[in-house]
């Protein structure tokens, strides 16, 4: 099988960029199939880090191609400003010839950003706590079968067909919300972006993806988000708006089911969650303040303050079972080092029941966690290179991670330098 694919367990920021970019030297491709700018992939190496917004963690070998694809959403403005950083610490994308861009992938336009904070503000305190990137309403209009893609900016017609989405845009600003902010420089900045990108291959990727696998060359799809921020089967309505399990890397770079081999599951050995909505093991004491600290858990894209809490079983399980996850990763182990005892989310107390999964109804009825007491350990595994060196606590937390999800842990994170990554098995 040929397309591995790469994704979040939990509810996003699990190291997905860390993870790729070490695995990418395995691979020919690695390709984007979902979200846009509200993603941020932290990559570090070498002393230096890098976070990625629209850009597959791939770029940095020399033989590995990379696709954005057509189930991303891509933010000109973003993506050109990344593109200009990375050249600046000397990684040229477009001399180096390794990036290339799905026609079919779609456009967000400013108003589509105006009108994603237009819709949290009138949610006020029910808000999603989007990336206010203009996600759910670009989505909005690929479904609704308005949106422009990639492809379309090399069209005679193309300014045309932009002002067209915009003047819908705008009145439904003025009718929803009454204002329209001034729009007009970063409609000048979309528009010089896109200049840099027509420089850039756009491709037809469902046929490129197809070639690379007919020719026996390896893929990953690297997911954005995380599978309990999934647009079906996430906490919803809090959520993404794009399939972040795995058949969204199916339909996100036009590839069929039965060319995916491995899916590469990632969590975190505790849990965290940016935005607003239910988050069963959260925290809110100075134990979550010192998984935050430690952890540097503040958002890559927006630094907003990372909601923090222990590991989630029954979440876990749960997008094991949408993704049919066949090796596990485990991050931010080191963030543990140093707490006595650590907790597992067993079960959930619903309505005084005892269940062992995610209720329908889990943004009305908060589900109480139920938590088994696991023993810490007590060094610092940063530097440890050998698994000789994972102290037996760590060890047997990993075991019991392994019988109760049912599928082995491939790699291990120990901080989040490239080099600091175990091979388990
Ligand atoms: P992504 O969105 O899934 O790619 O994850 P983010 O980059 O948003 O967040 C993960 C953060 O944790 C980044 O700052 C990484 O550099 C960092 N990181 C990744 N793996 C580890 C690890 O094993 N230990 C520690 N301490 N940090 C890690
Ligand atoms: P990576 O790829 C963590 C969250 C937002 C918000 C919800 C909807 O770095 O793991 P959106 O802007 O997509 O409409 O916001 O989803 N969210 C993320 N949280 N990591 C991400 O990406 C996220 N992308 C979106 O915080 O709650
Ligand atoms: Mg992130």
């Amino acid at each position: 099988m040929a397309v591995d694919v790469l994704l979040g367990l939990q509810w996003g920021d699990e190291g997905k960029g860390k993870i790729v970019d070490v695995l990418s030297a395995g691979y020919d491709l690695i390709a984007r199939f979902q979200g846009g700018p509200n993603a941020g992939h932290t990559l570090e190496f070498d002393g230096k880090k890098f976070v990625l917004n629209t850009i597959p963690s791939g770029i940095f070998f020399e033989n590995t191609m990379n696709l954005i694809g057509n189930g991303v959403v891509i933010d000109p403005i973003t993506l050109k400003k990344e593109l200009e950083k990375l050249k600046a610490a000397g990684h040229d994308l477009l001399a180096k010839k390794n990036l290339l861009i799905a026609k079919k992938a779609h456009l967000i336009l400013p108003t589509h950003q105006l009108l994603d904070a237009a819709n949290e503000k009138k949610m006020g305190d029910g808000k999603i706590g989007s990336t206010l990137k203009g996600i759910g309403p670009t989505y909005m209009d690929k479904t609704g079968r308005n949106g422009l893609r990639i492809g379309d900016i090399t069209l005679p017609d193309f300014k045309e067909r932009y002002q067209k989405l915009v003047d819908k845009h705008v009145s439904m600003l003025q009718a929803l919300y009454g204002e329209v902010a001034d729009f007009s420089e970063r409609e000048t900045a979309f528009f010089e972006a896109l200049e840099l990108l027509r420089r850039f291959p756009l491709v037809d990727s469902e046929h490129l993806v197809n070639n690379y696998i007919k020719q026996g060359k390896k893929v990953l799809a690297e997911g954005a988000q995380g599978a309990m921020l999934d647009i079906d089967f996430g906490s919803y309505p809090f959520v993404t708006s794009s399939n972040t399990t795995a058949a969204g890397a199916c339909t996100g770079l036009g590839i069929a089911p039965q060319q995916i081999g491995e899916v590469i599951g990632i969590f975190k050995a505790y849990c965290t969650r940016v935005g607003g909505g239910p988050f069963p093991t959260e925290l809110e004491n100075e134990t979550g303040e010192e998984l935050r600290q430690t952890g540097h858990e503040f958002g890559a894209t927006t630094g907003r303050p990372r909601r923090t809490g222990w590991i989630d079983l029954p979440a876990l399980k749960y997008a094991i079972m949408l993704n049919g996850v066949t090796q596990l990763v485990m991050t931010k182990a080191d963030v543990l080092s140093g707490f006595d005892k650590i907790y597992a989310c067993t079960h959930y107390n619903y309505l005084g029941e005892k269940i062992d999964y995610m209720p329908y109804d889990i943004c009305s009825v908060s589900p109480e966690p139920i938590l088994k007491e696991i023993d810490g350990w007590n060094e610092d595994i940063t530097g440890i290179t050998e698994l000789s060196e994972i102290p037996a606590k760590l060890q047997s937390y990993i075991d019991y991670l392994e019988a109760e999800l049912g599928v082995p842990v491939k790699y291990l994170s120990v901080g989040p330098d490239r080099k600091q990554t175990l091979v388990m098995h």
